[in-house]
């Protein structure tokens, strides 16, 4: 289904979220017949270009980070006939009024939508103008994008600032990983597999991993990370979210408050990691010179813009508890990091055994079923099952196989949408459901606090791994102390 008439204002339209993202998922739109025909993309940035030469520009950025092959001439061409510039110095009042007359002079059904592409520090300033402007109504959505703050407090003001001109309802907070194919399957899987929901909790489930690894370092951004480091830019929100859409309990209905107020109740049920716990549950690390796909790479402190020592954590292992019924004794083992082997991000569900093991004790070890759920590279699922090996010689011996999804071959697709796609058609909709409500926002920034404050009490500095390692071996005693071991090294 297609989007209703959008006037959409992207702030920051020259940036890298913009071209490498924003503008190729509004192209896809466009290509698919997704993208109202009414609807207008005004792009606003600092820079002196015609529109002609915005066009221009974004037509060059859509071939770079598309590929020659994936873009045709004549719908670029029909695409960027959609597309306006508005040369803006958003920190400067001056100009705003443009925006609200290119508003206006549109067929006046279209519903306003603003897109902060900009650093999180303009974003007060922008609304404000735009509310002195007289830009904005009741109907106008606006879409920022995280981080909604360093912490709580601070998130709390930036909340308070968009409170101050737009409704709740139409503050549209992105964490992309919720726009991913695989990510809303697991609302799917979840709730619509009986199979699957009726396992679905602690007499079932032994324990959860989460690992969104990086093979990548800061990539020239090394300030701007070494002031949030992986609990404040990862963990806060792609894996507190990723672990509410794992443990939450089955919403009422599909509705966007149905789905987050359940969200919230997973993130206020997480057990405090309390200074007596860092030692056993967390492992914070930073990483040294070493290899990445066999190329010699600096260690975090030597990377060309370092500046100093840091007690910033590029990579950060946690065991989780979640303390209500359904997950009582469940560990939920989550790890991010930069610079480790490869670039992966999965999911593994383990089973518990079968009550009672009748089959050859050398193969116990295999006898606890597997969910295995891969965001990244390849998007898909697989169920590791137990059958029998084949072969007459082989009496009874088990063998343990993927069921497998890989959603690429199984839906007969050469592309998975990329998930801004997804969120930008659900803005246009004005669907929620994809979107970060503002207590979730919070609700995780202060659990993050606790832990961070918890962190400096007990000195809880990052130990060193070496580049192209999976983390420091303390991340491997962490969960081997429990008896489990990550699943690459299983
Ligand atoms: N890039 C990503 O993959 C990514 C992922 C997740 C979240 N985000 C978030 O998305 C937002 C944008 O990130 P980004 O990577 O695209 O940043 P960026 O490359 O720095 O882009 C920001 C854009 O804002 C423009 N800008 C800054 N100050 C301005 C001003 N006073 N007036 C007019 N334009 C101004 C810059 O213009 P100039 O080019 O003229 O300097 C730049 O084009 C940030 O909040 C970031 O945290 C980004």
């Amino acid at each position: 289904m297609g989007s209703p008439a959008c006037d959409l204002a992207l702030f920051g339209a020259m940036g890298d979220l913009a071209s490498r993202k924003l503008f190729p998922a509004l192209y896809h739109l466009y290509r698919a017949g997704l993208l109202s025909e009414e609807s207008r993309i005004l792009a606003l940035a600092r820079r002196d270009l015609s529109e002609a030469e915005a066009r221009y520009q974004i037509g060059q950025s859509l071939e770079e980070h598309l590929g020659a092959s994936a873009v045709e001439a004549s719908e670029v061409e029909g695409f960027l006939a959609r597309v306006s510039y508005l040369r803006l110095d958003f920190a400067d009042g001056m100009g705003y009024q443009q925006l609200g007359d290119w508003h206006h002079q549109g067929p006046g059904t279209n519903t306003l939508v603003l897109y902060y592409a900009t650093p999180p520090a303009l974003y007060d300033q922008i609304t404000g103008h735009l509310r002195d402007a007289g830009c904005c109504d009741e109907r106008t959505r606006v879409v920022v994008e995280k981080p909604i703050g360093q912490d709580l407090s601070s998130s709390r003001e930036l909340n308070d600032q968009l409170a101050g001109v737009f409704r709740e309802e139409n503050i549209y907070r992105i964490d992309h990983y919720l726009g991913k194919e695989t990510v809303q399957n697991l609302i799917a899987l979840r709730f619509a597999n009986n199979l699957f929901a009726s396992q679905w909790d602690q007499n079932h489930i032994s324990h959860v991993e989460i690992t969104v690894a990086e093979s990548v370092g800061v990539d020239g951004r090394w300030s701007y990370f070494n002031s949030a480091g992986q609990l404040r830019d990862m963990v806060q929100s792609h894996l507190l979210q990723l672990l509410c859409l794992l443990a939450m309990d089955p919403p009422s209905d599909l509705s966007p408050d149905s789905i987050r107020d359940e969200k919230v109740k997973v993130l206020k049920a997480l057990s405090p990691l309390t200074p007596e716990r860092i030692s056993t549950h967390l492992v914070r690390g930073q990483y040294t010179a070493g290899t990445a796909e066999g190329v010699p790479v600096p260690g975090y402190l030597e990377e060309e813009d370092a500046e100093g020592p840091s007690h910033t954590e590029t990579f950060i292992a946690l065991k989780v508890e979640i303390e209500n019924w359904r997950w009582a004794g469940v560990p939920f083992y989550i790890r991010t990091g930069k610079r480790l082997p490869e670039k992966r991000s999965e999911v593994i569900v383990h089973f518990k055994p079968a009550p009672h093991y009748i089959f050859d004790p050398d193969q116990k070890h295999l006898a606890n079923n597997k969910l295995i759920i891969r965001l990244q590279p390849d998007e898909g699922m697989a169920l590791q099952i137990l059958t029998k090996d084949q072969g007459l010689s082989r009496g009874m011996r088990l063998r343990q196989g993927p069921l497998e999804l890989t959603f690429a071959e199984a839906f007969e697709t050469d592309r998975i949408p990329d998930a801004y796609e997804r969120l930008l058609l659900e803005v246009m909709k004005g669907n929620q459901y994809l979107f970060v409500r503002r207590d979730e926002v919070e609700y995780a920034w202060r659990w993050v606090d606790q832990l961070l404050a918890n962190c400096e009490e007990c000195g809880a500095h990052p130990k060193r791994y070496a580049a192209g390692t999976w983390g420091p071996v303390a991340s491997i005693a962490m969960i081997t102390r429990d008896g489990r071991s990550w699943y690459e090294d299983a």
